[in-house]
């Protein structure tokens, strides 16, 4: 590990994960915990709930959980140590500074790596484009309208047209050749050797929702193909759970963003004082890049260049938009070609007049599939209907149904009642309304054949987390050797260590783990609710059949690598002592 577990545990206790939670979720107090709605799922009731007890969080409707670490590397898209710099700094815990010795340097991880070259990129970039090469590039943007202050914000750069100076400068700074093609700057071939991706183009550098550079558009400065060229994905550069102006957009404080086509869009409407403009990445719109806007905002205003490619991006993301319980709008830029052209001849006045009258997405649909049909044909007309009833079936309150089976039949000229009937007809047809299903990310699989195996091993962690009591009944029979699940061996080492020192801190035992899945994983344990079974008898029965399956399994597992390995042999011995021994005994409870 890059930092030492003392500083970090330093640095978790110091940021209290209440208050640094309630920085980003509207938390409210219940009882000993606080819960609030989850930034990483849909939801409409609280299932978020956060202890400061125990200093972790955890998500009974997804799964998501952790502590003050993981929250912010899965919110903030960090790594564990980017995390660790993030909380030291806001709670004041000077770090031991190894950015800057060679061996750090070299210490670092592959993610810090690329972080690091593209940021000289796009200084490099910079600078070009205000140095005598750069003239085409300024004259170009000039050309597009954008100030001095917005090429500036948006760090934008020029690519020269010699073919190998950004390869060239970037060595100089010390970057190996490797990692400058796997940042996708350079590619090499036998006859050219490495030559730079990027030439005689106007450079977007691409950040995250942290300003990091984490990849480049660059675009041609007349008709040439490809219009725009943009970095491939890497380790830094995810281009679905990304998206261009969110470094800005997130900070803009309204309760929806305005989604846009291109980078030129952005930039237009941020100029125009729109900051809460975000385009995606040369890509369609994703899931990920719609529950990225969720964390700031509730609503989405869909400004699409106004062709049919442009209508049909729209459709779409007004799915994922739903799925990720979204508002969705469309403006309407008509008789301009897209957000750009519209600004730049109407101004801000007119656009935010357009967002006023952005349409409700289901009635944009709607309008687009009226187009499909024939309305004077009888015929056309009713098949039309039933498509409006099938997708009225789509909203599962029905409160929200029935509003819109009235919106619409009055906007069709439907009677009402008969489009009611139509939707229950068919919602009866094919099984009735039904709830989008989504998928709950932490949650393991049900039919992981391991989970058998498993969840003995993380119930037994956990009762001894609620009732660190029972490990005095039970050390005797279980050690850690016991635990044939990594994760849960390593949570067992540190657990035992605790409870045999009498100071439980369940919340410092997951940063045992840098990845965030082992993390969530690891706070699953401390945060299942153990089941409100009956009585005291139940109780102790459930106990005691979860550390006979622990013992069982262990026993099994050393079986099967019998004839190999002679500590094997004698945890079969000792294993079967011990079952034969616990399956006699009683382990109270109390
Ligand atoms: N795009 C791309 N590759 C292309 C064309 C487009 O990656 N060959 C992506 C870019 O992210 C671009 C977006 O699609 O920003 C929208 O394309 P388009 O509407 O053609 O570009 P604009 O942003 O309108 O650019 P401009 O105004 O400079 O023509
Ligand atoms: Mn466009």
């Amino acid at each position: 590990m890059y930092y030492p577990d003392e500083v970090v545990e330093e640095i978790r206790m110091k940021s209290d994960i209440v208050e640094v939670l309630s920085g980003y979720v509207k938390l409210q107090k219940k009882g000993s915990n606080y819960f609030g709605l989850c930034p990483f799922h849909n939801e409409k009731s609280p299932s978020f709930s956060v202890s400061g007890v125990k200093q972790m969080y955890y998500c009974f409707g997804c799964g998501a959980g952790g502590n003050v670490f993981t929250f912010i590397m899965e919110y903030e898209n960090y790594s564990f140590q980017e995390a660790v710099k993030f909380l030291a700094k806001r709670a004041g815990v000077g770090l031991p500074d190894m950015e800057y010795s060679e061996e750090a340097r070299k210490k670092e991880g592959r993610r810090a790596k690329l972080l690091e070259v593209n940021k000289e990129a796009a200084k490099y970039f910079y600078y070009q484009l205000r140095g005598p090469a750069g003239q085409a590039g300024c004259q170009y943007l000039k050309k597009r309208q954008l100030t001095e202050e917005t090429i500036h914000r948006f760090g934008l750069g020029f690519s020269n047209q010699a073919s190998d100076d950004l390869t060239r400068y970037l060595r100089k700074k010390g970057y190996g050749d490797k990692l400058i093609q796997e940042a996708g700057l350079a590619s090499f071939d036998e006859k050219h050797g490495m030559y730079d991706k990027f030439w005689n183009r106007v450079m977007f550098p691409i950040q995250d929702g942290n300003h990091r550079v984490i990849g480049f558009g660059g675009r041609v400065m007349g008709d040439a193909k490809p219009k725009y060229l943009n970095s491939p994905e890497t380790m830094v550069f995810d281009k679905g759970r990304n998206l261009y102006g969110l470094n800005f957009a997130r900070a803009a404080r309204t309760n929806y963003m305005i989604l846009c086509e291109g980078y030129m869009d952005v930039i237009a409407m941020h100029q125009a004082g729109f900051s809460q403009a975000v385009a995606s990445l040369g890509t369609a719109f994703t899931p990920g890049q719609a529950a990225l806007i969720r964390r700031y905002a509730q609503e989405v205003v869909l400004a699409y260049d106004s062709d049919g490619a442009g209508v049909n991006a729209a459709l779409r993301a007004i799915g994922i938009l739903k799925e990720a319980g979204l508002t969705g709008k469309v403006l309407s830029l008509e008789p301009y070609k897209d957000p750009d052209e519209f600004i730049k001849n109407q101004g801000q006045e007119a656009f935010k007049e357009r967002i006023r009258q952005a349409e409700n997405s289901f009635f944009f649909e709607l309008r687009i599939l009226a187009g499909d049909y024939d309305l004077s044909d009888p015929e056309s007309k009713t098949k039309f209907h039933r498509e409006i009833a099938r997708k009225l079936c789509s909203f599962t309150e029905e409160v929200e149904r029935e509003n819109y089976i009235e919106a619409a039949a009055q906007k069709y000229h439907i009677g009402f009642e008969n489009l009611r009937k139509l939707v229950y007809a068919y919602a009866a047809r094919t099984g009735g309304v039904q709830p989008a299903v989504r998928p709950k990310p932490g949650i393991a699989s049900q039919k992981d054949p391991g989970e058998k195996k498993k969840k003995p091993q993380k119930l037994l962690l956990t009762w001894l987390v609620e009732e660190p009591a029972l490990y005095g009944k039970i050390k005797k029979y279980i050690s850690t050797e016991d635990f044939t699940e990594d994760l849960y061996k390593k949570i067992a080492e540190k657990l035992f260590r605790d409870l045999e020192e009498g100071a439980l801190n369940p919340a410092g035992i997951i940063s045992l783990f840098t990845e965030e899945a082992q993390q969530r994983e690891a706070a699953g344990v401390f945060n299942t609710r153990l089941m409100q079974l009956g009585s005291r008898q139940e109780q102790e029965k459930a106990f005691h059949d979860i550390v006979v399956a622990v013992k069982r399994n262990s026993l099994e597992y050393a079986s099967s690598r019998l004839g190999g390995d002679v500590s094997a042999l004698n945890q079969v011995i000792e294993g079967k002592k011990a079952l034969e021994e616990l399956s006699k005994t009683h382990i109270s409870l109390d």
